[in-house]
C-alpha cells in the first residue's frame, strides 16, 4: 500500500511486515519453503515491505557484476513467485541511503559485547577465519533495515532470530536515552519452514553445494533431482515415508492425493526410488509452472521489473526519512526550529 506522506510522522499501522532477503545465490527450494512462500503469503496480513539486502550481501559477494545481476534476478524471482507490488513494496536496500544513516546512530548505541555474541561473527572467530567489522556490525545494520520502517512483523528462519533479539535491545536503548522514537518489532518465525533437506539429506544450503534452484534450467533440475542420495535396501522392503529426504521433498510439491498414495506406495514397498524421482521431477515441473511462466514475461520486458523497484525505493525513502528526521531530532542532530518529526 503507498504511503501518504502527510502520514509519515503519525503512529503506524497495526501490523507492518518487514523481511529482507540476501541476494547472495540463486533461490532454492530450501529459500522457498524456508522462508519466501511465508513472506508472500503475509502480505496479505497488512502493509508489507520486502526488500533484497544487497548491503549485507557485500560481506560475501565481491564480484561487482555478479551482485548487480543477483540482484535484479532476486527481484524477478520474488515478483514471478507471486510478490506483488501492488500489495506490498519490493525494493533494494541500498536504494535508501537513509537506513545507512540509521545504522550509525544505532552503532553509537550498541555495546561492543551485544556483537561479539552475534553467531555470524562468533562462529567466524571460533574457525580462526578473519571477519571484517562490515561482518561484526551486520546486526546493526540489520536492525536499521527494521526501524527504519517502524516494522511491528519480522518474518524470519530460526537463524535470524538473534538478530532481532539485538535490533529490540538497540532501540530500546535508544529510546531509553531519547524519548520515544523507535517502534520495537516482533520476530515471527516462519511456519513450516522447519528444514528442506537437500540432495543430500543434510539440510539444503548454497553452503553445502547440496542445493536445487527454484528456476534452474529443467534439464539441469531433472539431473540433479535423479541423483538425489537414497539408501540400497531392496525395492521389496517396505519403507517409512516420514524421514525420508527424498519423500519430503515431494511432500512439499505433490498434491494431497500423489502425496498420500506415495506414502502408500513407501508403506508397502515393491517401488523403485527412480520412479520417486520422476515423480517429484512432474511435481516440482507443476507446481512451479506458474511462477516459470510469469518469470519468463518479466524477463522479456527487464525495465518493467526496474520500474517496481524504482517505485518500491521511493515509497521506502518516504518513510525512512520520516524515522530519521525523528531519530536525529532526538539525539540532538538537527538545529534550528523546533524538532520536526516526533513519533505520534
Ligand atoms: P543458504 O543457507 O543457502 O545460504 P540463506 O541463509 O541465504 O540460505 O537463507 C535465506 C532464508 O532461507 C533464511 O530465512 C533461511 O531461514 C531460509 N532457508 C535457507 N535454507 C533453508 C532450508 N534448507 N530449509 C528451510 N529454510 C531455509
Ligand atoms: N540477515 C537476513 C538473512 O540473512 C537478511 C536481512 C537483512 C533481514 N536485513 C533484514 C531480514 C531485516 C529481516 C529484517 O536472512
Amino acid at each position: 500500500m503507498p504511503t501518504d506522506p502527510s502520514q509519515a510522522a503519525k503512529a503506524p499501522p497495526p501490523v507492518r511486515v518487514l523481511s529482507g532477503i540476501q541476494p547472495t545465490g540463486r533461490f532454492h527450494w530450501g529459500n522457498y519453503f524456508g522462508a519466501i512462500r511465508q513472506y508472500i503469503e503475509l502480505q496479505a496480513a497488512g502493509e508489507a515491505f520486502y526488500f533484497i539486502a544487497d548491503l549485507h550481501a557485500l560481506t560475501t559477494v565481491r564480484d561487482p557484476a555478479r551482485l548487480r545481476s543477483l540482484v535484479h534476478a532476486a527481484a524477478v524471482d520474488l515478483v514471478a513467485l507471486g510478490l506483488d507490488p501492488a500489495r506490498a513494496t519490493l525494493f533494494v536496500q541500498s536504494d535508501v541511503p537513509e537506513v545507512t544513516e540509521l545504522t550509525w546512530l544505532l552503532m553509537t548505541v550498541c555495546p561492543m559485547g551485544l556483537l561479539e555474541r552475534c553467531h555470524a561473527y562468533k562462529d567466524k572467530k571460533t574457525r580462526g577465519l578473519p571477519a571484517d567489522a562490515g561482518l561484526f556490525t551486520y546486526p546493526v545494520l540489520m536492525a536499521a533495515d527494521i526501524l527504519a520502517y517502524d516494522a511491528t512483523v519480522v518474518p524470519v528462519g530460526e537463524d535470524q532470530v538473534q538478530h532481532i533479539e539485538v535490533c529490540r535491545d538497540l532501540a530500546g536503548t535508544f529510546n531509553h536515552l531519547y524519548g520515544d522514537v523507535f517502534t520495537l518489532p516482533k520476530p515471527r518465525l516462519v511456519e513450516g519452514g522447519a528444514k528442506v533437506p537437500g540432495t543430500d539429506g543434510q539440510k539444503m544450503s548454497k553452503s553445502y553445494e547440496n542445493t536445487i534452484e527454484v528456476f534452474e534450467d529443467p534439464a539441469v533440475q531433472k539431473k540433479k533431482i535423479m541423483r538425489i542420495t537414497t539408501d540400497s535396501r531392496p525395492v521389496e522392503e517396505p519403507k517409512d515415508p516420514a524421514g525420508d529426504h527424498l519423500f519430503e521433498l515431494f511432500a512439499l510439491m505433490a498434491p494431497e492425493s500423489d502425496r498420500l498414495q506415495m506414502a502408500d506406495r513407501y508403506r508397502r514397498g515393491g517401488f523403485g526410488y527412480g520412479d520417486v524421482k520422476k515423480a517429484l521431477v512432474e511435481a516440482a515441473g507443476a507446481f512451479f509452472a506458474v511462477a516459470r511462466a510469469r518469470r519468463a514475461e518479466l524477463e522479456a520486458d527487464p525495465g518493467r521489473v526496474e520500474a517496481i523497484l524504482a517505485d518500491g525505493a521511493a515509497r521506502a525513502r518516504r518513510q525512512a526519512a520520516a524515522v530519521l528526521t525523528r531519530a536525529r531530532d532526538a539525539c540532538g542532530l538537527s538545529r534550528g526550529g523546533p524538532p520536526s518529526g516526533r513519533k505520534a
